[in-house]
């Protein structure tokens, strides 16, 4: 299983783009493919489970209290998820360099670190309700990785303050980061996704066409 129980979706021939799924706090690694097949129907799906379980709910790394998260924790695994990713390329003989994050909440914020961590894994990354997971000293150079971040301003997990901080924060390692709000609390909303659908159909698009 490469280190993490997951799953697996080839893509249309040709595609080339790999959605890598992060599933939120207690999902797992069949919650997300909807979501993957809805942004990109001819996408590669990479679906991981998180390895942490916090009373019994899957998570991709611990946390001491809602938002406060265990560093250490999650610096050792966003690398050992970006090492999965590599092995599951190999695996799949899936391009490495082909890989969009799409997380929602949980995995949104280790895709964050993944992103600031890691930086050059990610060809971009869709954010659903993140927050800001760890700010690295000295800040990496993301080379103009896209970027996009849904937030709902309603969520009563994630205040408009922690959304706007990320969004700099990203913009400041040289992202390009493009903010969509909803009106919506914590959860992956049908505006939200057929906007990230479109941001990521124009990224698709040789330029100039
Ligand atoms: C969650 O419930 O998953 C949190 O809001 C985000 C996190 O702990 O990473």
């Amino acid at each position: 299983m490469l280190g993490f129980t997951h799953r697996f979706v080839p893509g249309d021939a040709g595609a080339g783009r790999v959605l890598l799924l992060l599933h939120g706090t207690g999902g797992d690694e069949n919650d997300l493919l909807p979501l993957g097949q809805a942004l990109d129907p001819q996408a590669a799906l990479l679906s991981p489970r998180g390895k942490v379980l916090e009373r019994g709910m899957p998570r991709f790394f611990r946390r001491l209290a809602e938002g406060v998260f265990d560093l250490e924790d999650l610096e050792a695994r966003a690398h050992e998820l970006a090492d999965f990713v590599t092995a599951a390329a190999a695996h799949y003989r899936f391009d490495p360099d082909r890989v969009c994050a799409v997380g929602f909440s949980n995995g949104a914020n280790i895709a964050g670190a993944l992103l600031l961590l890691e930086p050059g894994r990610l060809a971009e990354a869709i954010l659903f309700s993140p927050m800001v997971p760890l700010v690295p000293e000295p800040t990496p150079d993301l080379g103009r990785t896209p970027v996009f971040i849904g937030a709902g301003r309603s969520d009563p997990i994630v205040p408009a303050a922690e959304t706007e901080r990320l969004a700099e924060l990203l913009r400041r390692c040289g992202a390009v980061v493009t903010l969509h709000w909803t009106d919506a609390g914590h959860a992956v909303e049908a505006g939200e996704v057929a906007a990230a659908r479109s941001w990521l159909e124009r990224l698709a698009r040789p330029k100039g066409a």
